[in-house]
């Protein structure tokens, strides 16, 4: 088969067929007007010259001199968490949960204009007016849930998850991670002549198919809905609220937790934004200040290295892209087996464990890189389709300057569209400054660097300004965002939650948004690995805030452990008491969170003959698996383990030793029944 006109950056036949396909989902999807325009966050900046570069030659010159300059250190190999010179002490997950966000709301569909970024007599727009936006401005997860993304064929209130290609080997470098189900490509459509539909994913956004580390973690979002269905029950439309809440609950309490800082999120989450606020959901638009700058800090994290699996650690992010169906073929013509392959093979299904820590902390995932002005080595080197250097064959010998570079790409990008330095917004926002001598400091010592930075320190292009006040020796030191970076990402994610479907500050306020984390998104996705795989769900982590499955069974083995709680499903603040008293009484680590150690100290192994409270949780796991709607069709909650609740418990031991062998029938709910029942197995 011949290669497909697939770009493995976003060449302008790319982005041409993206954005049509976006178009004509957004239209699918009952969006009125599928653009959504960009503009301003300060347009009274734009009054004063003085306020941007300066509109000449030289200053594209200067530009393109700079973005070479950023070239990162080497990296040291990711392995075994081993954190290296320039890693940051955030799991590389965030990267592309960072991507995946972008995809969910800015799309400037003129970004493939290369000849034109590539002319040396490239001038600022005089109006935005031309660019769209082809994104709704929602976290919506619409990148997960509308266009051509189908439904399971058995339930439709489940997403469809594609089935990996099998090799039938256990041997490295061709085995499937351990624990890892069928299921665990995205869905696909069959292999074609055409390029724009060869193998491509069924998805609503087809830039999540473009490298495999945004490709997998979109599929942990199907499998994550799929497991909420499970736990919860409900509709389609209950779940998919559900999904956006959480969604956006990672975004404001987790993402932004570990990108921002916490000064300034705390402000922000406590009293909302100070500087850009807006009021109605029809006035939204997507701020150029953001999407052409201050959210491009994510560019900085990227590895060129990846600890992917027990197959490929460490392997290149190029070769990430190549098994992917937008951008290479899902790995055919490589060189590497198989090679011929309908779906992902399934030696490259990721571990997420390298790239996030458990919900309870542990674990050592590699790290992203930390926020400065350094990008690393992949990201000069962006390929075409062909696998050439973006722009090496064009006739005009500007493009390959820029094409390859990311930062240069960026830098001009931000000229172009007449961005207001970072002075000029440091200024606005009323924060501290940095200019001259200070912005040299904040950089990274390398000479080439700052003195390609010296035309720029008075008037800095802003993108350049957050990452240089990110990677400040003298504030954020790479860990997070300066307080001008922190502001503008924390205050425009703020506003676009606020005006989403099911928004978690639908009122206008952000104290009552309860942390959830993406560690705890991919532990509810891996659920349906580990119900099909042969192993037990690990112990669910849960704490003030939940309500749903297993609070009640926890409230009666708090009750049975002699804390004296009322039993009504709700994880509030007796509850968190209780679990406070109840780890204290243990010698527990005390946080009020319910995950492995204090699971393991409250369940009390019982059989035939036992009562009291713990016989009572057991019971109440078996009402949650009452489909019937009527609870006198289950178990009575009447803490006596007679013959019918010892039949129940067999019942479920024999159904789960189909899949796990090693489970015992014994009708005893010892520590590994109860870990099966309170995970939630078997329940959908
Ligand atoms: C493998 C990782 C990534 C690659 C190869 C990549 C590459 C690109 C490229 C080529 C562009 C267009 C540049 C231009 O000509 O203007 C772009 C745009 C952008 N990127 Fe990335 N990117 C990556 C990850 C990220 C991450 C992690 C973030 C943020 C956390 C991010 C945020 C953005 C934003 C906001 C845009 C502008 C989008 C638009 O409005 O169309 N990217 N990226």
């Amino acid at each position: 088969m011949r290669r497909v006109g697939h770009g493995q950056t976003r060449d302008a036949t790319t982005v041409e067929a993206v954005g049509n396909r976006l178009r004509s989902l957004a239209v699918g999807a009952g969006v009125a007007s599928a653009a959504t325009s960009f503009g301003y966050m300060f347009p009274e900046l734009q009054q004063d010259e003085a306020n941007v570069l300066k509109p000449e030659r030289a200053t594209v010159e200067a530009l393109r001199t700079l973005g070479a300059a950023m070239t990162d250190v080497p990296e040291v190999e990711p392995v075994g968490g081993a954190k290296g010179p320039g890693d940051s002490a955030t799991p590389a997950i965030y990267t592309y949960f960072g991507q995946f966000l972008d995809h969910d709301i800015t799309f400037d569909e003129t970004s493939a204009g290369m000849p034109s970024l590539a002319s040396l007599d490239l001038a600022p727009l005089s109006s935005l007016s031309g660019l769209r936006n082809s994104r709704t401005l929602r976290l919506d997860l619409d990148s997960v849930y509308e266009g051509s993304a189908p439904r399971d064929d058995a339930d439709p209130r489940k997403m469809k998850i594609g089935p990996v290609e099998r090799l039938n080997s256990s041997n490295p470098p061709l085995a499937r991670p351990p624990g890892k189900s069928d299921a665990n490509d995205l869905p696909r459509q069959g292999r074609s002549e055409d390029p724009s539909t060869d193998r491509a994913a069924l998805i609503g956004d087809p830039r999540n198919d473009e490298n495999l580390i945004v490709s997998q973690l979109h599929l942990a979002f199907l499998k994550a809905h799929n497991s909420l269905v499970d736990e919860i029950g409900g509709d389609f439309d209950a779940v998919r609220s559900e999904m956006r809440r959480r969604y956006q609950r990672i975004v404001l309490t987790d993402f932004l937790a570990k990108i921002c800082d916490p000064a300034v999120l705390s402000d922000v989450m406590t009293n909302g934004p100070r500087h850009w606020r807006i009021e109605s959901g029809s006035d939204v638009f997507m701020p150029v200040e953001f999407a052409a700058a201050a959210y491009r800090f994510g560019h900085s994290m990227i590895r060129t290295l990846y600890d992917y699996n027990l197959n490929f650690s460490p392997t290149d992010l190029g070769t990430l892209f190549t098994f992917t169906a937008l951008s290479g073929q899902l790995g055919e013509n490589i060189g590497l087996p198989p090679q011929q392959t309908d779906t992902l093979p399934e030696n490259w299904v990721i571990e997420w464990e390298r790239f996030v820590h458990a919900p309870d902390g542990g674990g050592t995932p590699q790290m992203a890189r930390e926020i400065d002005a350094r990008l690393t080595d992949f990201t000069f080197k962006l390929q075409n389709t062909f696998g050439d250097l973006e722009g090496a064959n064009d006739p005009d010998p500007n493009v390959v300057h820029v094409a390859p570079r990311l930062a240069v790409r960026n830098l001009l990008r931000g000229y172009l569209m007449r961005l207001p330095t970072g002075q000029a917004v440091a200024n606005q926002l009323g924060e501290p400054v940095l200019s001259g001598e200070a912005l040299v400091a904040a950089l990274p010592p390398v000479e080439a660097l700052r003195a390609a930075a010296r035309p720029f320190v008075d008037r800095t292009p802003l993108w350049f300004y957050v990452l240089a006040e990110a990677g400040d020796p003298n504030g954020a030191k790479g860990k997070h965002l300066g307080r001008v970076g922190s502001r503008l990402v924390a205050e425009v994610l703020w506003n676009l939650v606020r005006h989403s479907e099911d928004s978690v500050l639908a009122d206008g306020a952000s104290s009552h948004v309860e942390r959830y984390t993406l560690s705890e998104l991919i532990a509810l996705a891996a659920r349906r690995d580990n119900a099909v795989s042969g192993s037990i769900i690990p112990w669910p982590v849960i704490r003030v805030g939940h309500r749903n499955h297993p609070v009640r069974t926890l409230q009666h083995l708090l009750r049975a452990g002699g804390h004296g709680i009322t039993v009504d499903g709700v994880f509030g603040p007796a509850t968190e008491a209780a679990v406070t008293a109840f780890q204290t009484s243990k010698g527990l680590s005390v946080d009020g969170i319910v995950g492995p150690q204090t699971w393991a100290a409250l369940i009390i192994t019982v059989r035939q003959g036992s009562t009291g409270d713990a016989v009572r949780g057991v019971q109440e796991e078996f009402q949650f698996r009452n489909q019937s709607g009527d609870p006198s069709n289950g178990l009575q909650v009447d803490g006596i383990f007679g013959p019918q609740t010892e039949s129940a418990v067999r019942g479920f031991q024999q159904a789960l030793s189909l899949a796990v062998p090693s489970m015992a029938v014994d009708g005893i709910v010892g520590p590994v029944t109860w870990r099966a029942l309170v995970s939630g197995m078997l329940a959908g």
